[in-house]
């Protein structure tokens, strides 16, 4: 038998995709903030959306440079990204707070995370809105990956990426974590 979800609940039955770090910089200043709304869109050409809630700082930011990367993080670093989901760059330089390395953008002029295997530079050419939110829909303009972690594909047996389940809760692989408020 099936019992009905609550209404808060139901968009985590869908709680699958990775759980990702956004970056996006204004004036110089860089930001993250953490992601488990994102979707691929189009393969030809590459085309993805996160979804972003209005009153992140990162939305005020992406709104007005059209820019973002999408940093893709392993289990090594979970305490982080849920802490980057946690609190607001309009009060807390979340690199330092979380001890990130820096690297440039290759085709957009904001910064990825060094400690992250994966990256998609992304342009944004739409942003519809949905109540709160707005779905960021960005053209991705350049993709990288450690190549021992990417072939073709995430090797899972090296490349420990990270799913949300809802809360503090994520999993890898089939271990599922608690991760702790630093
Ligand atoms: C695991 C996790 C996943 C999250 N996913 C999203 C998301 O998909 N979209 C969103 O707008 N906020 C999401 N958040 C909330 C933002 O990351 C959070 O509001 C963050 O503090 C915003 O930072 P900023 O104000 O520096 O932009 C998530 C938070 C956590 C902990």
């Amino acid at each position: 038998m099936k019992k009905e979800v609550a209404e808060a609940n139901a968009t985590k039955l869908i709680y699958n995709g990775p759980c990702v770090l956004v970056t996006c910089q204004r004036n110089g200043r860089p930001n993250v903030f953490t992601v488990s709304w994102n979707t691929p869109v189009s393969i030809v050409p590459p085309i993805v959306a996160i979804s972003c809630v209005k009153s992140n700082y990162s939305w005020e930011i992406i709104r007005g440079t059209k820019e973002f990367t999408i940093n893709v993080p392993e289990m090594d670093i979970v305490d982080a990204v849920f802490g980057c989901g946690k609190v607001s760059g309009r009060e807390v330089d979340k690199f330092s707070r979380f001890g990130f390395g820096l690297e440039s953008g290759k085709k957009v002029s904001v910064p990825s995370i060094k400690e992250c295997p994966g990256q998609l530079e992304c342009k944004v050419i739409a942003e519809p809105q949905f109540g709160d939110f707005s779905l960021f829909v960005a053209e991705v303009v350049s993709a990288y990956a450690e190549e021992e972690k990417f072939d073709t594909k995430w090797i899972l047996e090296k490349a420990k990426i990270i799913n949300h389940l809802g809360d503090e809760v994520f999993y890898s692989l089939g271990i599922k974590q608690s991760a702790k408020l630093i």
